[in-house]
């Protein structure tokens, strides 16, 4: 149950960037800032029940992340077989409930097959509700769903005189999911990068300069208290 005094996010989005300058900086290559970067997510995951966050959703590989070279993307890929395989436990017995938002289709079997196992293996989780956006972009998932609508347009499924705000959604990767109250971007960059367009109408931004590798508890918490004195108005007057 939500406690109504709680002021903080209820659910925290983050851009996870930085991790290739972070590695540049040591000299080294950038899956190594990656590796990095990976070390980090388990601390802000633990972090999330004691400050009352109870969905966090992080950017993990964007639809356009496939452009960068072939050797950082087959690495990236294999960090994050090795990762579900490693993490797999830890996340479990932290009580993390996993899912996975983006298209699977340009995702190896074995991936995919990872990603299947640990979306059940956590499936009955409450603690923190876990959503890597893995082959994620906003325009490609609201894509998606316009064909998955049309497509029950077609079959008499779904009248289009009933489609309003609340039916696209319905057919959005993150569906089971409330709309993010604050989204945070690593590494000074002040973009959205085409992560949770729709879902983050009317989301609070936090663009900060840390690097991801360097972001951890102290930072988490102080941003998600620092929300708690917003005044949200969703776009009209406080009463
Ligand atoms: C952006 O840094 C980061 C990524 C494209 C990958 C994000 C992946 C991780 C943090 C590690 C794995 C996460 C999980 C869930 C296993 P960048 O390469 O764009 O950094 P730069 O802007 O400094 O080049």
């Amino acid at each position: 149950m939500a406690d109504p005094a709680h002021t903080g996010p209820r659910h925290v989005a983050i851009i996870m960037d930085g991790n290739g300058r972070w590695a540049t900086q040591r000299g080294r290559p950038r899956l190594f800032g990656h590796h990095a970067g990976a070390r980090r997510v388990r601390e802000v995951v633990e972090t999330c029940p004691d400050i009352g966050v109870e969905y966090l959703t992080i950017f993990a590989f964007s639809t356009e992340n496939w452009k960068r070279t072939q050797v950082e993307v087959a690495g990236l890929m294999s960090l994050f077989r090795r990762y579900i395989t490693k993490e797999a436990r830890a996340l479990n017995e932290f009580g993390a409930r996993v899912r996975f938002i983006g298209d699977r289709v340009r995702l190896d079997k074995k991936l995919i097959a990872l990603m299947d196992e640990l979306e059940a293996l956590t499936a009955h989780n409450t603690s923190v509700h876990l959503t890597i956006a893995l082959n994620y972009g906003g325009r490609d998932e609201v894509a998606r769903a316009t064909k998955r609508l049309a497509e029950d347009v077609a079959s008499g499924k779904l009248d289009p005189e009933t489609v309003d705000e609340e039916t696209l959604p319905k057919y959005l990767d993150t569906y089971v999911l409330p709309d993010p109250d604050l989204v945070i971007r690593t590494s000074g960059e002040a973009r959205i990068s085409n992560f949770l367009l729709w879902q983050s109408a009317y989301a609070e931004y936090e663009f900060i300069d840390t690097l991801w590798p360097d972001f951890g508890r102290a930072e988490f918490t102080a941003l998600c208290e620092n929300y708690g004195g917003r005044d949200r108005r969703f776009g009209g007057v406080k009463p």
